[in-house]
């Protein structure tokens, strides 16, 4: 089961991911980051670029993979999710955008992609720490309600709902939005050492009820985390509150020792 922190905002939750990613890079220069886009990790990359300002961290060795991309989007397109993660993670923390993966979305190779992914992945040491962001349906990446829960990187269709929630990306215009991605897949993720899921608002209390507190199930590619051994879940009181054991995350978080980190 994850461990729920309660936090009174992204800014408190963006504080908990940089010093945790600041402990990790000094004891692993060459750390490798999973990254998300979407708007519930910006915080967290806020807070991670002022860190590294801040306390002097050298990145220059970082290396770095996201979770997703459009299919048949221009990588230069500004809503790509390459363009999204140099914007908001690579260039304010000052990353090696050579050092930078993304999966590649390009129709004419997409077949071969995501086993080509993995095998970078894994052939880079496997991602340290993956940070990631709750679709409204419970997707995480881009694995959608029924994903296989022991999926590696792979095309999928993209379900109505999240193109409607992306569609404020592309001028409101659903139509605009792919109607596939490439995603690791919950496998994938599920390699990562250490998994960071952050959510915010009444909008996402029913995906993190289900995620935490629910069964494990496809129908909530979410609730895989249950099944990994170091995963993080960190929700401020709105995206907490359908949560039945709030009080005991909370008495758990205040009494835990500071050397732990999360
Ligand atoms: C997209 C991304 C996910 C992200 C989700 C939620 O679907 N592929 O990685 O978690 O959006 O985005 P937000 O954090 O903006 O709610």
């Amino acid at each position: 089961m994850a461990e729920v922190i309660i936090v009174k905002d992204e800014d408190e939750a963006g504080e908990l991911y940089a010093s945790c990613v600041a402990d990790l890079i000094r004891s692993k220069p060459d750390a490798v980051l999973g990254l998300a886009t979407g708007s519930s990790p910006l915080a967290a990359y806020r807070h991670l670029a002022r860190r590294v300002a801040q306390d002097g961290i050298d990145v220059s060795k970082v290396r770095g993979f996201a979770l997703d991309e459009y299919a048949g989007l221009d990588p230069r397109h500004p809503q790509s999710y390459r363009s999204t993660i140099t914007r908001t993670v690579v260039e304010p923390v000052g990353l090696n955008p050579d050092l930078v993966h993304v999966p590649d979305g390009n129709l004419k190779t997409i077949a071969g992609a995501g086993r080509a992914y993995d095998a970078t992945i894994e052939a880079a040491g496997g991602v340290d720490l993956q940070i990631l962001g709750i679709g409204t349906d419970g997707h995480i990446g881009f694995n959608e309600p029924g994903s296989s829960l022991a999926s590696g990187t792979r095309i999928k269709t993209l379900a109505e709902q999240t193109r409607i929630d992306n569609a404020r990306f592309f001028d409101g215009d659903i139509e605009r939005v792919p109607t596939h991605c490439i995603t690791q897949g919950i496998g994938t993720i599920l390699k990562a050492r250490h998994l960071v899921l952050l959510a915010f608002g009444a909008g996402k209390a029913e995906a993190i009820e289900e995620t935490c507190e629910g069964g494990i199930s496809a129908f909530c590619p979410a609730s895989a985390l249950q099944l990994h051994p170091h995963a993080t879940v960190i929700v401020d009181e709105a995206a907490a509150s359908r949560l039945r054991h709030k009080d005991y995350y909370k008495y758990a978080f205040a009494h835990k020792p500071a050397w732990q980190g999360i």
